[in-house]
């Protein structure tokens, strides 16, 4: 069975899009049927079917019950994750990406978010969670390293399950 990923992504100026549809083409390249999905509109039920799972955000100031936080989730993807909090999915495999900028604190703790989803999914992350500072642009090997670590791990352990 050929080995299937889902990349589901929140970008509010377009680096985090660019960064997920990098890795979307680098997985493809590597043998896995990958989709590239802008979070907006999806349910928590459309992560179900895919041997990987991959998370990706900017990390963005954002009102949280009613009051102007740092260093989060951007708002769709905020009520994604919690819509997602008693969607069970124990068998799959994950792996996290964040954009941020150093000169804020909390730098990329959109990743922090993002694993907290995933322990709450059930699921086992394949990878360290991939952080990118500032312009995504000239760091595309970086990500390409990363996603090819996170094709290797899938096909291990999917050799592994046979
Ligand atoms: C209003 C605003 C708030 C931000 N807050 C943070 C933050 O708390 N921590 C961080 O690391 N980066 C923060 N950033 C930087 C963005 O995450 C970064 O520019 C990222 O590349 C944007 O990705 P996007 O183009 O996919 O939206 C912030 C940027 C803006 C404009």
């Amino acid at each position: 069975m050929k080995l299937n990923a889902l990349v589901v992504y929140a970008s509010n100026s377009g680096n985090t899009r660019m960064v997920a549809e990098r890795i979307g083409e680098r997985l493809r390249e590597a043998g896995v049927d990958a989709t590239v999905r802008d979070v907006f509109g999806m349910k928590p039920a459309d992560l179900r079917g895919y041997s990987l799972v991959v998370f990706g955000s900017c990390t963005w100031l954002t009102m949280i019950d009613g009051k102007p936080l740092q260093a989060q989730l951007p708002e769709h993807m905020h009520r994604f994750a919690h819509s997602a909090e008693h969607t069970r999915l124990p068998g799959s495999r994950f792996a996290v990406f964040a954009l941020g900028r150093h000169e804020y604190t909390g730098f990329a703790a959109a990743a922090s978010h993002l694993r907290v989803l995933v322990h709450k999914l059930g699921g086992a992350e394949l990878v360290q969670p991939l952080k990118i500072d500032g312009f995504p642009h000239h760091q595309l090997e970086t990500v390409d390293v990363w996603a090819d670590q996170a094709a290797a791990n899938l096909k291990r352990d999917a050799a592994v399950a046979r």
